[in-house]
């Protein structure tokens, strides 16, 4: 789509004032009784309103979802035809992503560039890898041991109806995996985005419709948590549930999955570590570390918020740390050279600044503390804290804010003492080191207890399974274990 950003921008805002309703059945099903507020966090103002579903809203979806998924017309489907509806839904996201970018900037206030990396590149690439998998889901063949004359194999079967509930931070990104995940697997599906920005997931599922999916693979419920969630958790028409956010609600999802044992997948919270040694290039390290925490104004479930810091470099690394701090600017999203933006509602501003102060009382040192622009806006000033003691709260629980917990560690402090301390979380989801050494990377990769290590670098490689050791949650998204987690393995057995 050949369109500059202030015509993008002109087209979502229009289309979020119009948009808001279920979808169900391939079709717009509009809410009852008051909607809920769209806020574009970067101006406090609302842009439009979406749906408050209900039992009655949830009940329908899954029917919706239940029928399609026995339907011959989705049942029958030939891996390649799933596979192609996929290729053409990531081309239609590609197409559109100046504008989904737009609606993703305006709902949640990430900045345009970062929302249009993910529209333009991470969604479309997630749905293209997931669509591969349409057609490589074959089990195996076994030869028994028992007596008797048998044809033993197994088929990796869709579980059936799949439940995708979808946080607020990185709404397309995550839809778009799990949405292609579910779909690549045969499964059918009802997708539930965040109330605090389901703007770009709704515009996902539309997509998906003109990409020809079937009425009834992918349905969309809106709603609070509580109202559409919670009863799209416990309907017993939900087979699978794969929910992404915070880990006490994840908690409640899985005691309520024991009702039925529904199968879960859960990507929940983290509080991951970044060591840096004193043999770092520090020219990468540098950008890699601040961004790793400021990027998304830090509401990342991946972001390194706890940085090891060696003391040979401890002054230097700080300096340049904070300078490219003070050169990240922040602003609206939709502005020229803001590169973070605001955060995505007043109460988690607060919350995150409620840390920052507990911190501070406790004896931490602000070594850094930015600007954030006059007016309206969650905006909360990028914040680096060091001489902070581990037993902090705000060392141990994810802030899920732009705020850097910094320690140090010396040369005669053994690796695994270090290990130790990195791995001094009740989560696991990512942990990070910068180093040239081949022998610390390897230790740190044996070492660290997360679901993924990254030496010298960042970002999602969606090749690679990505999940949480602990608190951080159960089970893989992305990679073969992302779309396995959406089948049920059955065995066979025919004696001749
Ligand atoms: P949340 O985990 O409650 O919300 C995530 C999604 O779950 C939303 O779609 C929400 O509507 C839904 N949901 C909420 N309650 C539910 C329930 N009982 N049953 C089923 N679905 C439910 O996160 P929330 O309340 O938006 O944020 C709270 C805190 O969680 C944040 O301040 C942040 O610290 C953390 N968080 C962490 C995320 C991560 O990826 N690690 C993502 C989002 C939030
Ligand atoms: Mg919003």
């Amino acid at each position: 789509m050949d369109i500059d950003s202030t015509e993008a921008f002109r087209r979502a805002r229009a289309w979020i004032a119009q948009a808001g309703d279920h979808i169900i059945g391939g079709e717009r099903v509009p809410g009852r009784g008051v909607g809920i507020p769209v806020i574009d966090p970067a101006s406090e103002e609302q842009i439009g309103a979406i749906a408050a579903g209900d039992a009655d809203d949830v009940g329908a979806a899954v029917q919706a979802a239940r029928d399609c998924f026995r339907s011959p017309a989705w049942r029958d489907m030939a891996p390649a035809a799933r596979e192609g509806l996929l290729l053409r839904l990531a081309d239609l996201v590609e197409r559109e992503a100046p504008v989904l970018a737009a609606i993703e900037t305006l709902d949640n206030g990430v900045p345009y560039p970062m929302a249009l990396a993910m529209a333009g590149k991470g969604g479309p690439s997630a749905i293209r890898y997931n669509a591969g998998w349409a057609r490589r889901l074959g089990g195996e063949e076994v030869t028994p041991s028992v007596p008797g004359r048998w044809h033993a194999y197994t088929v990796n079967e869709p579980v059936g109806v799949a439940a995708l509930i979808v946080p607020w931070n990185a709404p397309l990104a995550i839809a778009c995996n799990k949405v292609s995940a579910a779909l690549a697997a045969g499964c059918t599906a009802v997708l539930k985005p965040a109330e605090l920005a389901p703007m770009s997931c709704i515009r996902l599922v539309e997509l998906a419709h003109e990409a020809g999916f079937p009425a009834g693979a992918i349905n969309l419920v809106d709603g609070t948590g509580i109202a559409a969630g919670a009863e799209l958790a416990a309907h017993p028409g939900v087979d699978k549930i794969s929910f992404t956010g915070s880990t006490a609600t994840g908690q409640g999802i899985m005691r309520q999955a024991a009702q039925r044992i529904t199968r879960i997948s859960l990507e929940l919270g983290g509080k991951s570590p970044v060591v840096v040694f004193d043999d770092a290039n520090l020219a990468r390290a540098v950008p890699g570390v601040g961004m790793g925490i400021f990027a998304n104004s830090g509401q990342v479930c991946a972001a390194g918020s706890r940085l090891f810091l060696h003391d040979a470099i401890y002054g230097r690394f700080m300096e340049q740390l904070c300078a490219f701090a003070a050169g990240l600017k922040v602003g609206p999203g939709s502005q020229q050279g803001a590169m973070i933006g605001p955060l995505i509602s007043a109460p988690q501003r607060d919350k995150v600044s409620a840390y920052v102060a507990g911190a501070v009382a406790e004896g931490a040192r602000v070594a850094f503390r930015g600007d954030v622009p006059a007016g309206p806006g969650f905006f909360h000033p990028l914040t680096i804290l060091d001489q902070v003691d581990p037993a902090m709260r705000a060392v141990r629980e994810e802030i899920f804010g732009p705020v850097l917990c910094v320690m140090r560690f010396y040369g005669d402090e053994t690796l695994e003492a270090l290990m130790q301390r990195a791995n001094d979380t009740e989560y696991g989801l990512s942990a990070y080191g910068w180093t040239t050494s081949l022998e610390r990377a390897q230790v740190m990769a044996r070492h660290l207890r997360a679901g993924s290590v990254k030496i010298n670098g960042s970002g999602m490689e969606f090749a690679l399974p990505f999940g949480g050791f602990g608190q951080s949650g159960l089970g893989r998204e992305n990679g073969r274990a992302g779309v396995l987690a959406f089948t049920e393995p059955k065995a066979v057995m025919i004696g001749y």
